[in-house]
């Protein structure tokens, strides 16, 4: 498959002490949905978040490239991770209240966010913003765009957050356990839209999540992290029915649905 991704020994630390992520080696194709699974403080989010330059301060790439269309991202310019940003990828969060702007309303935010990427007049920013919401299958649009955020429900707060992370048509999605604060029949129905942006766009995305049962549901690959480690990645049908590692044999075991595998 033609790589759009690829990550080569890269180690992160935070401040003085040892590295977190430790000789991370992996690619990603075009429209390929990647799923990475771990226990707790495995290293993902840090993984994802070096990924689109939003490490916290104290967090160091200590080796490494993460190469994009040729490119070594990590070598980038303030100027140009905020290109790269919204245009070639884009975040989506556990929490979309902690993205979108409670004092704004979505219409207004969603504005601003498209015009700071696009030299575009409002009225096309409107429009695209509401054919974006659309896609999400949110109904009612001009109601969403006339709303604060906490006039949504959860799961719609997490189309718009998806949504707008969508707008610019990046070829690449990040999705840090994006459906976890959701009730089940939402968390299935998100899974099902990112499945859909990859079916319809070609977009391709990276999925972080507890769940190796939600990554077996949406991912073409899996990879499995521990200690900030890469400790599996194969394809799902390899990872789930022969997994090579006790460890991801161990966290098959943990969820019920799949202990039939
Ligand atoms: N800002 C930070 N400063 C110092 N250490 C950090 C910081 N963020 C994360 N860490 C450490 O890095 C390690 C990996 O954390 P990370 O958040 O990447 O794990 P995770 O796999 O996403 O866990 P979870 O499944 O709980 O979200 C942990 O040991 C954590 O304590
Ligand atoms: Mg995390």
């Amino acid at each position: 498959m033609n790589k759009l991704l690829e990550v080569k020994k890269l180690s992160i630390k935070y401040n003085s002490e040892g590295n977190i992520l430790n000789n991370i080696n992996f690619d990603i194709g075009h429209k390929e949905i990647v799923g990475i699974v771990g226990e707790s403080g495995s290293g993902k989010t840090t993984l994802v978040r070096t990924m689109i330059n939003l490490l916290s301060p104290g967090a160091k790439v200590v080796s490494g490239e993460i190469m994009f269309q040729g490119k070594n991202i990590i070598e980038y310019n303030k100027e140009q991770w905020r290109n790269f940003r919204g245009n070639e990828v884009a975040m989506i969060f556990q929490n979309p209240s902690s993205y979108l702007n409670p004092i704004l309303k979505i219409g207004k935010q969603f504005v601003e966010s498209i015009r700071n990427h696009r030299d575009i007049s409002k009225v096309e920013a409107i429009k695209k913003a509401k054919d974006t919401l659309e896609k999400m299958h949110l109904v009612d649009v001009d109601r969403v765009m006339n709303s604060y955020p906490f006039q949504l429900s959860g799961g719609m707060k997490q189309r718009v957050a998806i949504a707008m992370a969508i707008a610019m048509e990046p070829k690449l999605i990040l999705a840090d356990e994006p459906t976890s604060a959701l009730d089940v029949i939402t968390q299935t129905q998100i899974a099902n839209e990112l499945m859909d942006l990859r079916d319809k766009f070609h977009t391709s995305i990276i999925l972080v999540t507890h769940n190796i049962g939600c990554a077996a549901y949406m991912a073409d690959r899996i990879m499995v992290m521990k200690n900030g480690k890469v400790v599996e990645y194969d394809s799902k049908s390899k990872v789930i029915m022969n997994p090579e590692m006790e460890y991801t044999r161990e966290l098959l075991a943990a969820i019920p649905e799949l202990k039939g595998f």
